[in-house]
């Protein structure tokens, strides 16, 4: 039978909403408790829901017992802080699993392609229910920066670069897009990702923020851009030479 999957995600595995218009007090994220949570790139997380309650960044498949990302915990302490945050979490009424604040420090180019990666967003997930996908809601306002999407890892015209200015907001499959984000600038970025049960209460919540299934890339020089993936894979193999195998194979846990 397989998982539910929505359509608007079929062809691109992404979709891009209208921005969130509404400014959000920066007190929300930096007031948060973060853990130091290895995902791609330098980072730290700031969790608003986990498996139990907790403040920590598991996989559901690490609690007890064992589940799929979904009925995601509130933590209070964390709650309390963040009320318009965990509104947006939860507006589309599907079901929440993990929710968290990212917040990434300052990289290259070079860095967004060694770090991509797929995530594990539907282990233990039951067969007939709705694939999980994750939804990315930028909090700082950066628009230089840009979310790289890539349908296959290893070919760079498969790549879609999606700015970052403060209230951008999208859909994504991050089990089938490998994903990682180019951050410019001299401050962290703040970024809220959700995942997402994938059902009518998400796709209709989709629709009412006239989704972009295929937008144009960010603009970036060639010259430059060349020079970067070349450092980037010359990264990549020398971390598959390092571990014996490409590490980015395995799903990340963050
Ligand atoms: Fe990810």
């Amino acid at each position: 039978m397989g998982h539910y999957r929505m359509p608007i995600l079929q062809d691109t595995g992404y979709a891009v909403l209208s921005p969130y218009q509404a400014v959000i007090d920066s007190s929300e994220w930096l007031s948060l408790e973060y853990v130091d949570w290895k995902s791609s790139g330098d980072t730290r997380f700031a969790p608003l829901a986990s498996a139990q309650g907790q403040v920590e960044c598991n996989g559901f498949w690490h609690a007890s017992p064992p589940r799929a990302d979904k009925d995601g915990v509130w933590i209070p302490s964390q709650v309390g802080k963040a009320p318009t945050l965990v509104q947006r979490a939860r507006e589309s009424g599907a079901n929440v699993g993990r929710c968290r604040v990212i917040e990434l420090q300052p990289n290259s180019y070079a860095d967004a392609i060694y770090n991509s990666h797929l995530d594990d967003n539907n282990r233990l997930n039951p067969d007939g229910e709705g694939w999980v996908v994750r939804c990315f809601m930028q909090l700082t306002d950066d628009p230089n920066s840009v979310m790289v999407l890539r349908e296959d890892v290893n070919d760079p015209q498969t790549e879609t670069r999606i700015a970052l200015p403060a209230g951008a907001q999208l859909v994504v499959d991050s089990e089938r897009l490998w994903h990682s984000v180019w951050h410019v600038g001299d401050q962290p970025r703040a970024c809220l990702i959700t995942s997402l049960e994938s059902g009518p209460e998400l796709e209709k919540w989709i629709w009412e923020r006239d989704p972009l299934c295929n937008v144009a890339s960010a603009q970036l020089d060639e010259g430059f851009r060349a020079a970067e993936l070349e450092r980037a894979e010359q990264r990549r193999a020398a971390r598959t030479a390092f571990y014996g195998y490409d590490p980015t194979g395995i799903r990340s846990q963050a």
